[in-house]
């Protein structure tokens, strides 16, 4: 069993997430920072992590809750923060050497940067491998959306399903 571990507040990165897990296929999971028990993670031989860019970095506990202040009048999703941050998970992640990648969900420009490499940072320390480059999934410049998922730029759910694939090669190669 793999992983693909997500945080999520609007249900972009949890698309992102299963898409890359459909690409690694076999019996890979997609699972939130709050169904990724340590039980799980350790039955896994590939983790890979996302999670949305906020503030050019990692959500923290500052900007989820100012996510969950934003409108969120009638077409408007409430932030999802049921599951914990990326960082708290990554901060209890158990060492192991397993192999990863890491992903994040930003918009176009300047300010899309910081999610994704941060996670690899995490990774490379708890002792895992990296398989590939961190990569970005792009989004929409809005903070609200009607549905899940309805942030993502066109053609991001294909990407992510190739990127999954091209990681299941990698792990296959390093076999
Ligand atoms: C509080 C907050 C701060 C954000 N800051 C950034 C940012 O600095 N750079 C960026 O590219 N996107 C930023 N965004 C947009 C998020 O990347 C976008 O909401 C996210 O990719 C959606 O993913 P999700 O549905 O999985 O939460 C921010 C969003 C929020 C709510």
């Amino acid at each position: 069993m793999d992983v693909v571990v997500y945080e999520s507040l609007y249900g972009n990165t949890a698309a992102v997430a299963r898409a890359i897990a459909e690409g690694m296929g076999g019996d890979t999971r997609a699972l939130s920072t709050g169904e990724a028990t340590p039980e799980l993670v350790d039955q896994a031989r590939i983790v890979v992590a996302g999670a949305p860019v906020h503030g050019m970095s990692l959500p923290s506990e500052r900007s989820r809750a100012s996510a969950a202040v934003k409108p969120q009048g009638e077409g408007h999703l409430a932030a999802d923060l049921d599951h914990p941050s990326m960082r708290s998970w990554l901060a209890a992640m158990e060492r192991g050497p397993r192999l990863a990648a890491a992903f994040d969900t930003r918009i176009r420009g300047p300010l899309g940067h910081g999610g994704a490499t941060a996670i690899a940072r995490a990774l490379e320390a708890a002792g895992l491998t990296l398989l590939d480059e961190p990569r970005g999934f792009t989004v929409h410049l809005h903070t609200t959306a009607s549905t899940p998922a309805a942030l993502l730029t066109e053609g991001q759910l294909d990407l992510a399903r190739g990127w999954g694939q091209h990681l299941r090669a990698c792990a296959d190669a390093a076999a």
